[in-house]
């Protein structure tokens, strides 16, 4: 649909950055923090030094301080469950709550709404240790950790996020560790692990509802649209396969409080259901997000496995997705996009796919909506005078919010935009040489060097879109 004027930002919207505990903090062991999942995994590979990251930890003040310079409204952080709970269920550490007190009072000093993701990946190591997720004990120590997280910090925090891409764990569980070494019935675990994350973050739901009356509390997932590769009905279905599995199976149970009926025949099938105890069904409706945030960065493309499939070669980003959770190709199989262009790193970039991600979730669930990551990975080169010249960060973001703009003409209630990440922290995948921030951190993979916080010329841009609520995104850029 064409609109004969592109629409506005409403007032009061909350433009944002994220960042996340593990990728950003570093002091993976001071002041009586435990060791989480990402810690282990995460030093065995030694793709970067995950000790230090962006040593947020030391220096908050300056990054707030940066933060708020650019004009934040919001800033999504992360709590770290193993600083406040070192074995994830025992004793509270005092000075993990310190640290996130010092951190939201400054937050809250500078005229930032803080918005907090109580689980961003980092499952404490001793919950791993007996089981993590597969096992039952892990939903009481989560909905522990976020009582404790309300009553320290709800006087200040009004927005929640409960998990992370809660979907992108259970898909891609292996690569970020959610599952342990030697499980035999890889699939069926994970979707045990998957209904355990939904008790726990509905039981988080119901107690912040208790507790904090006028919070708002909602789940974090990774959604994007999947396009069908041909108007062949088959593929029209596999994407409606996909889509199911990928996106609607987390916001039906997080929202109407039911298994998506495609994929509870897709599991039945496999022998993967999850067992589920007398009452769960009965938590998990009860359970009630008051809005949606969502994760984007790429659109996906799939056929059906006809014999005159004409697919061309995948390339790796694809390869990957179509291994996502062992789904066989009868339930889809990816594509390229001959329509799109890729990053660095083969992820596609898909502004237009935004925009129907966003119509498509608030169609389905009538929920406000915030946008809790959206931004471009990539290899920025630290130039004379300690600029960094992001052009195409700023053309990524500024192409994402001209269809955000539109979606917002659309209809959808859309409240706020934190892209990934407010300042350089290192990559759940390729270290800290593949850059998301608005601040470059000055350090390499395993050179810390002295840590430097530059900004780059994307701060100033999104600086003066905030600053103007907006109505410069279709300003040229000119400094
Ligand atoms: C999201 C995660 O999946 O994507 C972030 O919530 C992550 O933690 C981001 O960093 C980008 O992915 P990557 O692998 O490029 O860091």
């Amino acid at each position: 649909m064409q609109h004969h004027n592109p629409g506005a930002f409403p007032e009061g919207f909350l433009w944002g950055a994220s960042t996340s505990a593990y990728q950003i903090e570093g002091a993976w062991n001071a002041d009586g923090k435990g060791p989480s999942v990402i810690d282990h995994a995460r030093f065995s590979d030694n793709v970067t030094d995950f000790t230090v990251c962006s040593d947020h930890y030391h220096r908050f003040k300056e990054d707030i301080a940066l933060l708020a310079e650019m004009g934040l409204k919001t800033y999504r952080f992360s709590i770290a469950w193993s600083r406040l709970y070192p074995d994830g269920d025992g004793e509270l550490n005092p000075a993990g709550v310190a640290f996130y007190q010092q951190l939201i009072d400054e937050i809250c000093r500078h005229g930032i709404e803080p918005l907090v993701t109580l689980y961003h990946f980092d499952l404490p190591w001793a919950l791993q240790q007996t089981g993590g997720w597969s096992n039952r004990r892990t939903v009481a120590a989560f909905e522990r950790f976020a009582v404790t997280c309300f009553e320290h910090y709800g006087k200040q925090v009004k927005y929640w996020l409960t998990i992370n891409e809660q979907n992108m764990m259970i898909l891609k569980g292996e690569v970020i560790g959610t599952l342990a070494e030697g499980t035999e019935d890889v699939q069926r675990s994970l979707y045990q692990q998957n209904h355990h994350m939904m008790l726990a973050q509905a039981r988080a739901m119901i107690a912040c509802h208790q507790r904090l009356p006028d919070a708002k509390i909602g789940p974090a997932p990774n959604i994007s649209c999947v396009y069908a590769a041909s108007s062949r009905p088959e593929d029209v279905l596999a994407a409606d396969n996909f889509s199911a599995i990928r996106n609607w199976l987390y916001l039906d149970l997080a929202v109407h409080g039911r298994y998506n009926a495609v994929v509870w025949a897709f599991l039945q099938q496999r022998g993967w259901l999850p067992e589920i105890e007398a009452g769960d069904m009965e938590t998990i409706a009860a359970g009630k997000p008051d809005f949606i945030a969502f994760n984007y960065y790429a659109s996906a493309t799939v056929s059906a496995d006809l014999p005159d499939a004409a697919r061309g070669e995948l390339n790796s980003k694809q390869k990957a997705d179509q291994q996502m959770a062992g789904i066989d190709s009868t339930v889809y199989v990816g594509c390229n996009n001959p329509h799109l262009p890729q990053n660095q790193f083969g992820w596609y970039i898909d502004p237009v796919g935004f925009r129907i991600t966003a119509r498509e979730i608030y169609a389905r669930y009538a929920l406000p909506l915030i946008v809790t990551e959206n931004g471009l990975g990539a290899f920025d080169t630290l130039e004379a005078g300690n600029k960094v010249h992001d052009d195409y960060r700023i053309a990524y973001l500024r192409d994402h919010l001209r269809q955000l703009r539109l979606a917002i003409a659309d209809g959808v209630a859309l409240f706020g935009y934190c892209p990934w990440s407010a300042i350089d922290l290192v990559s759940t995948h390729q270290g800290i040489s593949k850059r998301y921030g608005f601040i470059y951190v000055n350090r390499d993979e395993h050179d810390l060097k002295d840590l430097a916080r530059y900004r780059k010329k994307s701060f100033f841009w999104y600086q003066q879109l905030i600053a103007s609520n907006g109505a410069t995104l279709d300003d040229a850029v000119s400094y």
